[in-house]
C-alpha cells in the first residue's frame, strides 16, 4: 500500500473513493463536505435530515456517485464530537476507514486531512496519525495460510487544496509511515509462532535490521554469558535444546555527549512453557508471544535508523526459551545473577525478571543513563489494569512522566504503580539475597521491583506489557492478536529525549 499526499480537489480525483468527514450534530455540511454534497444534489444533507448520518464516531455511509463526480464513491465518516476530537480519533477512524475499503474491494481511495477545517491538529501530526491508522488498521499476519489473503488497497492519498500545508503532510507522513511499519514489525514477531521464532530467529531479525543501517549490532552467544557470569538468564536457557541469544543494538545519534543515552531493554522469552513450574495447557499456545518486549525494542531500532534523532540509543533483548527439559532449573535452585545477587529460583515460571535481571546488569555496566524495560511479565498486571493500559513502574519520577507523556502522544495508555520500599520484604529469600516470586500479593509490583534491584542508582522505568501486547479483537488501528504497543511509546519517548 502506498500513501501520498497531492494537492489538488478532492471531488476531481481519478481514485475508486473518496473519503470526506462529518462532526456530530452538524445540520449543514460545509468545507469539503458541503462542496461534495452540492454536487451530489444534497444526498449527503437528506441522510442527515432522515437521521440515517449523525456524524457519531466511526460511523460510515458510503454513497454510490452514479457520474455526478468523477470518483465512484463517497465515503461519508463521522468523526464525534468536536471537543472529543484528537490525534487518537484519526488513528481509530483511519483504521476503521481502510479495512471497510478494503472489504468492497477497493483498490485506491483519496481522503482530505480530518478535522482539518477545525485547525486543532497541527497537519503533520494528523497526516502522521492518518499513516499510523491506515498501515496498522489494514494489518493482517497471513504468513501461514496456504491461500494468501490479498490486500486490495493499492494507494491511498491525502488531497489537500491549501499549497501552504503540503510540506507539513509530507513530513508528517515520512514520520508516521516508518513508525507504523515498525509497529508492523513488532506484530510480526509476536504473531509468529514458537517455531519460527527461536531466538536464533530475532538473532536473524536483528541482523536485517542493522544491514545497511547506521545501527552496530552485537550478539552474545552462551560462551559469552558464561563469561559475563549471567547465571540468572543462563539458569532460565537450561532447560531448552535452543540457544539462548542477548542481542544488543547500538544507535549513536550523538557521539559528542555519550551520556546522552537511553537504553532499551526487552524480555524475550521466545516460548514460555513455565518450565518445570510448568503451565496449565490451557491457553499455553498464547506464550509464543512472551518476547513481545524483546519484539518491541528491535522494533523500534528500525524506526531510530531512518528517523536519525540526536540521542544515543541501546537496545538489549535477553532471548531464550522457557522449558522442562532434563537438564532445566528446578524450583528451589540457587544462581548468581551477573552483578554477584543470588536469586532463589522459587518458581520456574517467572523467568521473565531473571533474564531481565543480567540484562539491565550488563546495560548499568554499559554506562546506560537511563533505562526503560519492557516486559510481558506478569498476569497480575491484566487483573489490576485489564487490556487498556500497560503498566509502568519507576524509581524515576522525572523518567516514568516522560515515559506516560510520549503514551499520551502514542495513544498508548500507560499508568504508574508504586514501588514502595515496603513491598521489598516480599521477595526476600531466607537462602539466597532475593528470591524470584513475591507472593500472592502486588504481584506486578513484586515482579517490576526485583527487576529495579539491578538498576541500581540508573534512572529506570519497566513497562509491563502482559495484557497490551496482545488485543483479543479487532478495533480501530488494533487488530486481533499482537499490538505492537508499546513500539510508538518507545519512538516518541526517543523523539522526545532527542530535543533535550
Ligand atoms: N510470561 C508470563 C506472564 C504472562 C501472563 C504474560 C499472561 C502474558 C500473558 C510470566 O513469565 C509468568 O509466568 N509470570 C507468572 C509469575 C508468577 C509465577 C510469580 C505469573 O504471572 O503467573
Ligand atoms: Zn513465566
Ligand atoms: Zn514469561
Amino acid at each position: 500500500m502506498k500513501l501520498n499526499v497531492e494537492i489538488g480537489d478532492i471531488t476531481k480525483q481519478d481514485a475508486d473513493a473518496i473519503v470526506v468527514n462529518l462532526f456530530e450534530g452538524i445540520s449543514k455540511p460545509d468545507g469539503v463536505v458541503g462542496l461534495v454534497n452540492e454536487y451530489l444534489n444534497d444526498t449527503i444533507s437528506n441522510l442527515i435530515e432522515v437521521g440515517e448520518i449523525r456524524g457519531k464516531a466511526g460511523e460510515l455511509t458510503l454513497i454510490h456517485t452514479q457520474g455526478s463526480i468523477k470518483p465512484k464513491r463517497v465515503l461519508v465518516v463521522g468523526l464525534g464530537r468536536k471537543e472529543k476530537f484528537d490525534q487518537d480519533v484519526i488513528r481509530s477512524t483511519s483504521g476503521l476507514i481502510v479495512r471497510f475499503l478494503n472489504s468492497k474491494q477497493i483498490k485506491t481511495y483519496a481522503t482530505v486531512l480530518h478535522g482539518d477545517e477545525i485547525g486543532v491538529i497541527e497537519p503533520a501530526i494528523a497526516a502522521r496519525s492518518i499513516a499510523e491508522g491506515t498501515i496498522l488498521g489494514s494489518y493482517k499476519f497471513g504468513e501461514h495460510k496456504s491461500k494468501k489473503q490479498k490486500q486490495n488497497i493499492k494507494q491511498v492519498t491525502i488531497i489537500e487544496s491549501d499549497n501552504s500545508k503540503i510540506d507539513a503532510i509530507q513530513h508528517g507522513l515520512s514520520q508516521g509511515i516508518p513508525i507504523a511499519s515498525s509497529v508492523a514489525l513488532a506484530r510480526d514477531l509476536v504473531n509468529q509462532p514458537a517455531n519460527y521464532m527461536t531466538p536464533s530467529d530475532l538473532v536473524d531479525i536483528a541482523t536485517d535490521i542493522c544491514d545497511g543501517t547506521d545501527l552496530e549490532l552485537e550478539v552474545f552467544d552462551e560462551n559469552r554469558m558464561r563469561q559475563l557470569k549471567m547465571g540468572a538468564l543462563l539458569g532460565v536457557a537450561k532447560g531448552s535444546i535452543v540457544p539462548p541469544k542477548m542481542i544488543i543494538i547500538k544507535y549513536s545519534g550523538d557521539p559528542e555527549n555519550p551520556n546522552n543515552n537511553l537504553g532499551l531493554i526487552g524480555k524475550g522469552i521466545t516460548f514460555d512453557s513455565g518450565g518445570i513450574s510448568i503451565k496449565p495447557s490451557g491457553g499455553m499456545a498464547a506464550m509464543k508471544g512472551d518476547m513481545a518486549g524483546a519484539a518491541s525494542v528491535i522494533s523500534t531500532m528500525k524506526a531510530i535508523a531512518e528517523l536519525k534523532p540526536k540521542i544515543n540509543v541501546t537496545v538489549i533483548a535477553a532471548a531464550t526459551e522457557n522449558m522442562p527439559g532434563g537438564n532445566a532449573q528446578k524450583p528451589g535452585d540457587v544462581v548468581v545473577a551477573m552483578n554477584g545477587t543470588t536469586i532463589e529460583v522459587d518458581n520456574t515460571d517467572a523467568e521473565g525478571r531473571l533474564v531481565l535481571s543480567d540484562a539491565v546488569s550488563y546495560g548499568v555496566q554499559l554506562g546506560l543513563k537511563r533505562i526503560v524495560d519492557v516486559a510481558t511479565l506478569t498476569g497480575a498486571i491484566e487483573i489490576a489494569l485489564g487490556k487498556v493500559t500497560t503498566g509502568a513502574f519507576s524509581n524515576d519520577p522525572k523518567l516514568v512522566n516522560q515515559v506516560i507523556e510520549a503514551g499520551n502522544e502514542a495513544g498508548e495508555k500507560i499508568w504508574e504503580l508504586p514501588t514502595f520500599e515496603e513491598y521489598r520484604e516480599l521477595y526476600k529469600s531466607e537462602i539466597a539475597d532475593l528470591k524470584n516470586v513475591g507472593g500472592r500479593q502486588a504481584g506486578s509490583i513484586t515482579g517490576a521491583m526485583f527487576i529495579g534491584e539491578f538498576a541500581k542508582d540508573v534512572a529506570w522505568v519497566h513497562l509491563d506489557i502482559a495484557a497490551t501486547s496482545t488485543s483479543s479483537k479487532t478495533t480501530g488501528m488494533l487488530t486481533k492478536g499482537a499490538t505492537g504497543i508499546p513500539v510508538r511509546t518507545l519512538i516518541y519517548l526517543v523523539l522526545a529525549l532527542s530535543k533535550g
